[in-house]
């Protein structure tokens, strides 16, 4: 693993970001789960995400839909048919790759003459193998044909299946949206990179319905929103973010146009979210499937066609990896670790913290608790010197700290310490919450 996402992973494990799953059963391979601070932050970003979509654009409602569904929808969308990873099995040490990891173009390869990576042998790998991707499982008390369901590898289908409700329910003319947040499953060969790419994660998906013909102009209005929403929302430097646009061998079978936000990981340029022009596919494919009339009636023009879809896809784990790595800061001047989070995103607004644990100082701090407390995440913390204090918050990207001393008693005044520069200012206690709302 990179040096940089190895400190990343243990700055999470230490300060409660997130923790390897079943870590008392010695791990369980490619799933995370999220600790105090962890949820915290992800919450901050997918309700970030959420207010962007449903909130500021009136044509797009929300949905929750879902994990299980009908099987046949996976018949239609595609995935139980070409939802699948070539596999390459060494016969030697058991090691098993992803076909695409060798060459990019794996066809071409020769197989018993490519080394293994792990063993070092030749002439031990297997020719690629398909593999699908979905999770299955079993719908009811007994194991039969027929009873076979799977974990939703996407959010996107659980949309497209609820599109005529959500639009005759809220009476959306086109062009309208509908998001939804969730989890999605995949069982992933290569899981790798941390929270990168994990076999349990969460996707933020909007699909935009849209007249056929408007569908170019819509995909370019949709890039430039969500490279912004990076920079604008989540605080992610503009210079480490670039679009990457899909070529003909690259093309999902959906897809008639489609790019990729990538961020400057410390492992390289990746994938943060997809923006897809997928045309009417999905819906032609699901009223062949379903028998339903899936058309959309353009009442204004008397016309009637199936609209076609830009879909905005990210992934919410991903998105909280970008964030991390973005905000990572090695401190070397005042020997410290920092999260430089945007403060409308970092998990704690403020530690509030007595400067000793006597004479009044705890009570004191407990009222400017209280007063932010209803409208911001603050903590306390009396524990250890306050340099200490104040560097466990710097770890944990916790923007402001507060500190009440003596003259704090005498004249209600309070010292703002900023995370980033180490400033301090003394103000007022009723300037407080102003002071707050000017930065988050
Ligand atoms: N509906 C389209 C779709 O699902 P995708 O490119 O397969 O497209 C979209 O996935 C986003 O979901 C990716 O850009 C990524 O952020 C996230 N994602 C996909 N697979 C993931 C995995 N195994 N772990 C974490 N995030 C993943």
């Amino acid at each position: 693993m990179n040096k940089t996402i190895e400190k990343i992973v243990s700055l999470c494990k230490r300060r409660g970001f997130v923790f390897q799953s079943s870590d008392i059963y010695g791990g369980f391979s490619a799933i995370y789960d999220y600790g105090p601070l962890g949820i915290e932050l992800k919450n901050n970003i997918s309700q970030l995400w959420w207010r962007e979509m449903t909130h500021v654009h009136e044509n797009i409602v929300g949905l929750d839909s879902g994990i299980l569904m009908h099987p046949k929808i996976w018949e239609a969308s595609g995935h139980t048919g070409a939802f699948n990873d070539p596999l390459v099995d060494c016969k030697q040490c058991k090691s098993r790759y992803r076909a695409d990891e060798f060459s990019e173009n794996p066809n071409s390869l020769n197989w018993s003459k490519t080394k293994c990576p792990k063993c070092g042998t030749t002439g031990n790998l297997t020719e690629p193998r398909q593999f699908n991707l979905m999770f299955k499982t079993n719908v009811g008390p007994v194991e039969e044909t027929g009873t076979e369901a799977f974990l939703r590898p996407e959010t996107a289908q659980g949309i497209f299946v609820n599109y005529q409700l959500v639009q005759g329910a809220m009476r959306m003319k086109i062009p309208f949206g509908i998001a939804q947040i969730g989890k999605a499953f995949r069982n992933e060969i290569i899981a790798r990179n941390f929270i990168f790419r994990t076999r349990e994660f969460e996707q933020m998906e909007m699909q935009y319905f849209v007249k056929p013909g408007t569908d170019d102009e819509i995909m370019k209005e949709w890039k430039d929103k969500r490279i912004n929403f990076y920079h604008n929302n989540l605080g992610i430097s503009k210079t480490k973010l670039r679009f990457h646009e899909h070529q003909n061998d690259e093309l999902a079978h959906y897809a008639k146009e489609a790019w990729d936000i990538e961020y400057e990981f410390p492992f390289g340029w990746s994938e943060i979210e997809g923006i897809h022009n997928r045309t009417d596919f999905d819906l032609t494919r699901h009223q062949e499937f379903s028998g339903k009339n899936l058309t959309y009636f353009d009442q204004p023009n008397n016309d009637r066609f199936l609209p076609y879809i830009v879909e905005t896809s990210a992934g919410l784990n991903r998105m909280l990896l970008t964030v991390l790595a973005d905000a990572y800061w090695e401190d070397e001047e005042n020997n410290r670790i920092v999260l430089k989070l945007d403060p409308r995103i970092a998990p704690v607004k403020a530690v509030v913290c007595p400067l000793v644990k006597k004479d009044g100082l705890p009570e004191k701090a407990r009222e400017i608790l209280n007063i932010l407390k209803p409208h911001y995440k603050v903590i306390y913390d009396q524990q250890g010197s306050i340099g200490k204090r104040y560097y466990r918050q710097d770890e944990a990207g916790t923007p402001f700290g507060i500190t009440i001393d003596h003259q704090s008693i005498e004249d209600n005044t309070i010292t703002i310490r900023y995370r980033d520069n180490m400033k301090q200012e003394r103000i007022s206690i009723d300037q407080v919450l102003n002071l707050f709302k000017n930065h988050i």
